[in-house]
């Protein structure tokens, strides 16, 4: 049997980043609905300008998230690989009701499976960008400081309000998908205590895999 460790996985700054998006991001899509006249609850107007400052908070944080994941190289974590990821898919779909182990094996320095990989290559790099663009192009067409978004031949709010919300959708049906993955840990909660306090138990790989970059409690 191998040994467990605690291993440190999610650093501070990862905790604050992680946390203070899934907030801000919740925040957009209740106020962002509200605009969409889903529902009433802050009023129209108070639901515009609470969404264009959570969105200008967004903006500052995926700047400081760029600028980490940049200098301590964490950005290599959301490389997509096809390694494994059928035997993956193979977990999620069978394997999880049956207790199969785990297909990918957590470290400290792959916390990814490749099926997370490719879905959060994609938010990073698409889906976050769309939303943020197509935000911005929303925020500035509409207000006097617009004439040089006008150059851009956008002929109406229209495509960009649809731009907007099909974005909106696509990240509210992530966030729903993502709260069922969190309790396909180890245990139910494993993952969700790894994200609160940056540790987690993890079998110890031959050759110390899991003793180099993580920290032990
Ligand atoms: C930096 C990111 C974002 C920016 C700059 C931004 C900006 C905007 C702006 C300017 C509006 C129109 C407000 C108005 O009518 O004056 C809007 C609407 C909206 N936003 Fe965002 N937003 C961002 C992120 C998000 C996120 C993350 C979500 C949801 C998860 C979201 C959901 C919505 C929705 C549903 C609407 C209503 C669209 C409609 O019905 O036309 N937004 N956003």
């Amino acid at each position: 049997m191998k040994n467990k460790k605690i291993v440190l996985i999610y650093s501070g700054f990862e905790r604050f980043w992680h946390w203070a998006q899934a907030g801000l991001i919740l925040f957009l899509a209740f106020t962002g609905f509200e605009i969409h006249s889903s529902y009433s609850f802050l009023g129209f107007r108070d639901a515009i300008r609470y969404h264009n400052i959570a969105a200008y908070l967004l903006i500052v944080l995926i700047v400081f998230a760029v600028f980490w994941h940049l200098t301590t190289g964490e950005w290599r974590q959301y490389i997509p690989t096809s390694r494994n990821i059928v035997a993956q898919l193979e977990y999620y779909v069978f394997g999880i009701f049956r207790n199969a182990p785990h297909p990918t094996k957590k470290t400290a320095l792959i916390k990814l499976n490749p099926l997370q990989k490719l879905t959060y290559f994609g938010l990073k790099v698409f889906l976050l960008p769309a939303t943020l663009i197509s935000g911005l192009l929303y925020m500035f067409y509409r207000h006097p400081g617009a004439g040089t978004i006008e150059s851009l031949t956008i002929r109406s709010l229209g495509s960009i309000a649809i731009a907007h919300t099909i974005c909106a959708f696509a990240l509210a049906a992530f966030l729903i998908t993502h709260l069922y993955l969190i309790t396909t840990g180890e245990t139910v909660t494993a993952n969700l205590k790894a994200m609160l306090t940056g540790f987690e138990e993890l079998e110890e790989e031959e050759g110390g895999r899991n003793s180099g970059s993580g920290r032990h409690a």
